[in-house]
């Protein structure tokens, strides 16, 4: 193959649904085990449960609140989702929202599927009013970093170590201005 497929025509990205849980449970679980293979403990990706995922995920579609979730559905089948939220730290100005997950199932890296889910995820909050989003991403996640940049995202100087079994590792903040109407 050369360079990047375009992405499945039969892929639609839509608001997810409660029945969507198992889905995005899986690709939650299959999209860390790839990404994260050699960023994070192995033990730590082995143990990762879809059930839990799944728990999760079930009472966050019931009971939404301020979250938002999209799924990019092929034919039926979840290959990737995307969640925000108004973060509830009084850090953040009212009017700033966060890009909280952004997975894909690796089958479907690198073929636009992301680029759909992010710009639906964005204009939502757009419509909504926000001005402002961050996310954070592992400092070692190339692949994320180079997508948040392209789409014209930046580090905004914050740092933070998370603790991953006993490791230490770094994660950075990126944020991005929205267009609002
Ligand atoms: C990170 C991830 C969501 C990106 O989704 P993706 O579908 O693979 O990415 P896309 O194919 O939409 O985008 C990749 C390409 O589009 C470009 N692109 C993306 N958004 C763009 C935009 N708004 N404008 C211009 N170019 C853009 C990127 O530069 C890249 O091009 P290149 O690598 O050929 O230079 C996906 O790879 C994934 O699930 N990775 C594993 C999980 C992960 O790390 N998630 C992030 C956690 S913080």
């Amino acid at each position: 193959m050369t360079g990047p497929e375009p992405p499945p025509s039969a892929i639609t990205v839509r608001e997810a649904e409660p029945r969507d849980a198992a889905g995005i449970a899986n690709v939650h679980v299959e999209s860390w085990r790839a990404a994260y293979a050699g960023l994070v403990p192995q033990a730590l990706l082995d143990r990762l449960s879809v059930d839990r995922r799944l728990t999760l995920w079930a009472q966050r579609l019931r009971e939404p609140g301020e979250t938002r979730t999209f799924v990019a559905d092929d034919r039926g089948r979840i290959v990737g989702f995307a969640g925000t939220a108004r973060p509830d730290d009084p850090e953040h100005p009212p009017g700033t929202a966060e890009l909280e997950t952004i997975y894909l199932a690796p089958d479907m890296w690198h073929r636009g599927v992301g680029r759909k889910l992010m710009a639906r995820s964005l204009e939502d909050l757009a419509g909504r009013g926000f001005a402002s989003v961050f996310l954070w991403v592992l400092t070692g996640n190339e692949r994320g970093r180079h997508f948040y940049e392209a789409g014209g995202w930046r580090p905004d100087g914050r740092v933070q170590m998370l603790n991953f079994d006993g490791t230490p590792i770094e994660e950075m903040r990126y944020r991005l201005e929205l267009a609002t109407a």
